[in-house]
């Protein structure tokens, strides 16, 4: 049996089954099941966020493939609304979210998190998972927790930590770390952070004028594919000297990654709310 049906045998059998609608994809070297492993990832993060049956909720940065979407449209269930926010790759998003019957609960926005298109408190909760990565800088992160906390009585963040307790966890890190050097290299702009301590997020969250109502760690038993880039992508690095030391990097983390596979870091949790 692959992991991802062992762990799906402990989980709701609704959410299952909407699991199994979600297509999969053929992106080698990435496992078809790929993004079925990713949902069920945001799945077991989102159980620790309070999402009320019913409610009206924000998630900041959707992505391209509604990965943390779908199971949040699960858990705000028929009468929820979620208000999906993304600033430019939409991607597959349509598809995926009609392929798991979640179309009509679902309102997308294109928008920048920085000036959210929101009045105040209009929503219930606002939410950003495995997002935070994507914002570019800390005082990025200050403005949009912000604005989360201006739409919304409370928030949620969760993030990967740059925690390994196990080989295939270094493995995921090794190749993740090299993608905001890569993005900075090629582009000049940087994307895919190095991510943060937690209580680095718990401190910008105060800056931001959020009080944190709990902060956890979360472990989660599935692979994370996401960090992996094919290795051609770092010939296009101008500057000879920091390309070799870039493809000998991404030699050593493909390396590890095909000897112990690559894991999820432990996540980072926290729910806060505005302070008065
Ligand atoms: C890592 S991705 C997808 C995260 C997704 N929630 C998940 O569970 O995997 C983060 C997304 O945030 C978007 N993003 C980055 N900065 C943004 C901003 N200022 N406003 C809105 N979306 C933003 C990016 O375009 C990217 O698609």
């Amino acid at each position: 049996m692959s992991r991802l049906e062992t762990q799906l045998e402990g989980v709701d059998s609704g959410f299952a089954r909407v699991l199994r609608e979600v297509p999969l994809l053929d992106n080698p070297p990435l496992a078809p099941d790929w993004l079925r492993c990713e949902m069920l990832e945001r799945y077991q993060v989102l159980q620790q966020a309070p999402v009320v049956h019913g409610s009206t909720v924000l998630e900041v940065g959707s992505g391209g493939h509604g990965i943390a979407t779908v199971p949040l449209a699960f858990l705000t269930g028929e009468t929820g609304r979620v208000v999906a926010l993304e600033r430019e790759r939409w991607g597959m998003f349509r598809e995926i979210l009609t392929q798991a019957g979640y179309r009509d609960r679902i309102r997308p926005v294109t928008g920048d998190a920085r000036q959210l298109p929101l009045t105040p408190t209009s929503v219930d909760l606002a939410l950003c998972v495995h997002g935070i990565r994507s914002l570019r800088s800390e005082p990025i992160m200050v403005e949009v927790f912000r604005e989360m906390l201006r739409v919304a009585p409370k928030i949620f963040l969760a993030e990967s930590l740059p925690v390994a307790v196990n080989d295939a966890q270094r493995a995921h890190l090794e190749m993740y770390d090299l993608r905001q050097e890569f993005f900075e290299a090629t582009t000049g702009e940087r994307d895919d952070l190095h991510y943060l301590a937690q209580e680095r997020l718990g401190q910008l969250v105060a800056e931001a004028g959020g009080v944190v109502l709990t902060s956890k760690v979360v472990e989660v038993d599935l692979p994370h594919a996401l960090a992996y880039f094919p290795r051609d992508l770092l010939k296009s690095v101008k500057d000879p000297k920091r390309r070799e030391e870039l493809l000998a990097r991404w030699d050593r983390a493909e390396q590890l990654l095909r000897l112990h596979g690559t894991d999820h870091p432990p996540v980072g949790v926290i729910v806060a709310a505005r302070s008065l």
